[in-house]
């Protein structure tokens, strides 16, 4: 059991992670996408789908604070198999500082051939998205999503975050599955949780 003084630091990390993520929300709203960082227990679902015997890198796009970052790691996905790439330059500067070892990439979930040059033909076990999709049109969040399957393995889940009710990727319009994983009542607001794969050829 944590002391006081332990009780004490927990909760004011706590608090300056809320209130970092509350300043990247006044300054990018529609990016952030909510106000408050994800829970821990949606944090933990979504590293769930990982395979840390794979042997292969795990991609997690729009890391925010870092609450998804530290259940990836906790999973058992070593800091130098994980690349995360992030938006905003606050939350960069953040994750660099509380995961020196994790590979925290400065740049765009939506162009990722320019954000993974360093890494071409990088194959992932499987992609943790925080990334908001809702203010895109379908088109684009299809192709984000299909840019995403061809950096796995067939059959190797995306992981989706969102807050809406139905996919943010609809089903029918590519070569991908969609599967509902969760609906976490204990995160603020209540998320929903996809998962796409690549369908198999017939
Ligand atoms: C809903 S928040 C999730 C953050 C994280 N789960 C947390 O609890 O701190 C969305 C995150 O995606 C980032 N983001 C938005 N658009 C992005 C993009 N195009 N590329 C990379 N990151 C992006 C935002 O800056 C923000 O950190």
């Amino acid at each position: 059991m944590p002391g006081v003084t332990g009780l004490r630091k927990a909760f004011a990390e706590r608090f300056d992670d809320e209130m970092r993520f509350f300043k990247g929300w006044l300054h990018r709203p529609k990016a952030v996408g909510s106000i408050i960082p994800t829970s821990s227990v949606t944090a933990r679902k979504m590293a769930t789908v990982i395979d840390p015997s794979s042997g292969l890198p795990v991609l997690e796009l729009g890391p925010g604070t870092g609450v998804i970052t530290k259940a990836i790691l906790e999973r058992g996905v070593r800091p130098q198999d994980l690349h995360t790439v992030e938006y905003a330059p606050e939350f960069v500067t953040h994750l660099r500082r509380t995961f020196p070892d994790v590979d925290v990439i400065h740049g765009d979930a939506f162009n990722l051939n320019e954000t993974l040059r360093d890494m071409p033909g990088t194959m992932f076990d499987s992609v943790i998205s925080g990334v908001p999709l809702l203010n895109f049109p379908v088109a684009t969040r299809v192709r984000y999503v299909e840019d995403l399957l061809d950096r796995l393995p067939l059959g190797r889940p995306i992981v989706q975050l969102t807050y809406g009710p139905k996919s943010p990727v609809p089903p029918g319009r590519g070569s991908y599955s969609v599967e509902h994983f969760r609906f976490v009542l204990r995160n603020i607001p209540p998320t929903q949780l996809w998962i796409y794969r690549r369908r198999k050829p017939n």
